[in-house]
């Protein structure tokens, strides 16, 4: 693990972590200068360069700001990845991000347009999950006047919006089957037709897809359309969890400390090495974004210290936070550390504990479980597979 080093928020702070320089790319690709006045990564001048980033400098405040995140990327196992990312970028093809909540698949979806050759063109993205799917509909393909009650006049949606630049689909395991069909379309040949509308379109877009769900068990279980997972699937990135790359906290650290300290007026914030090396030691379920929301509260609370903040932070189930285990697998209080993935967990124990039923009932005839359990049979084998159900360890069948 990476020795942590004090961090100021005035000064010369980044040249105070001492990180290899980025690996360079293949190709002849312009390096990366930093004009806008932050410090590139690793900061104290010789072989700081990060090599290869295409993304034009000091134009808005937005890019200045996706580049310090890039140049944060200095793990091992992000180095590598970064090679990845490049090559995607430079390949007019769909790219699909993957990776727990938290890593930074945003980021990645940004880099990619950003180095690619649709740069100075729209980077439009859609929450699939965020809206009803009537309303996705209008919203990712427009509509026509008249397309439905309140639909006054004509409205080009989001694929549209971006000709000749990038969409990106986020949450994509989320998009209802009707969706998808039309993402498909699309996908094959740039043609669709507006809510209402009888004309066939076309747009010239690239499409990146992310999401932090088990892609595969949505397409055994026919919730995603299998055509449409391999034409989003061309290229995959899956970003590691925080905890695979803990050389990088010391540098979150400080970037948020002086991004919040800035935004909350907080002046100079100094986090001391001791606080630096405890929050290097914890295992973050909620990665990047759950180390962000602590460096927040400690700033906010003006708690460097981490006296006052909770930290380890309380998992949902009231246990202390684990120590870094890693590369290791996460724990059980990782697996518990949202709302969202105790709704998971216990959807997944039900759906156990009624899969091991029928089968008992069934004496383990799969195909009459699965037509009572109203699902296909090769989604009831994957999920006897998923839940680890064995003839021999279930209860017997009852005899009356
Ligand atoms: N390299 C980075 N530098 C600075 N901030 C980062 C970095 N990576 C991630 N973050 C921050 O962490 C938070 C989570 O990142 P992001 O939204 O990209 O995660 P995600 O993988 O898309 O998660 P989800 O699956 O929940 O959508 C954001 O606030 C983002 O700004
Ligand atoms: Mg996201």
């Amino acid at each position: 693990m990476t020795e942590a080093n004090p961090l100021r928020l005035q000064g010369p702070i980044l040249g105070e972590t001492a990180f290899p320089a980025f690996p360079s790319p293949p190709g002849n690709i312009a390096e990366f200068h930093d004009d806008d006045g932050f410090q590139q990564y690793p900061g104290n001048g010789s072989g700081s360069r990060l090599a290869g980033l295409e993304i034009p400098t000091g134009l808005d405040s937005e890019t200045a700001r996706l580049r310090r995140e890039i140049g944060l990327w200095q793990s091992p196992k992000m180095r590598e990845l970064w090679g990845t990312i490049q090559q995607a970028a430079r390949v007019d093809i769909t790219v699909l991000l993957r990776g727990e909540t938290g890593t930074g698949k945003d980021i990645v979806a940004r880099a990619i347009h950003a180095c690619s050759s649709r740069r100075a063109a729209p980077f439009v993205k859609v929450n699939c999950a965020a809206v009803p799917h009537d309303l996705l509909e209008s919203e990712l393909f427009g509509h026509e006047r008249g397309a439905f009650t309140g639909a006054h006049q004509l409205r080009i949606g989001k694929f549209e919006a971006a000709n000749r630049g990038t969409v990106f689909l986020d949450e994509i395991g989320e998009l209802h089957p009707a969706l998808q069909a039309k993402l498909l379309h699309i996908l094959q040949d740039g043609s669709f037709s507006r809510v209402g509308g009888k004309a066939a379109l076309r747009v010239d877009v690239r499409v990146l897809a992310a999401t932090n769900r088990n892609l595969e068990r949505a397409v055994a279980e026919e919730r995603f359309r299998q055509d449409l997972y391999y034409r989003l699937n061309v290229i995959q990135i899956m970003m590691p969890p925080l905890r695979e790359r803990m050389e990088e906290v010391p540098l979150l650290v400080e970037y948020f400390a002086r991004r919040y300290a800035a935004q909350y007026n907080r002046g100079e914030f100094t986090i001391p090495a001791a606080s630096v090396g405890r929050l290097a030691q914890y295992h973050y379920p909620g990665n990047i974004r759950e180390l962000e929301n602590i460096v927040k509260r400690m700033i906010v609370l003006d708690d460097p210290n981490l006296v006052r903040v909770p930290f380890p932070p309380q998992s949902i189930d009231g246990s202390a936070g684990q120590p870094a285990a890693v590369g290791g697998p996460p724990t059980v209080g990782a697996a518990l550390a949202s709302l969202k993935d105790i709704a998971r967990h216990a959807a997944r124990a039900a759906e156990r504990e009624a899969i091991g039923r029928v089968l008992t009932q069934t004496g383990w005839n799969r195909v009459r479980a699965a037509k009572i359990l109203r699902i296909s049979y090769r989604a009831l084998l994957y999920k006897i597979k998923d839940a680890g159900l064995d003839p021999t360890t279930q209860p017997s069948a009852p005899t009356h």
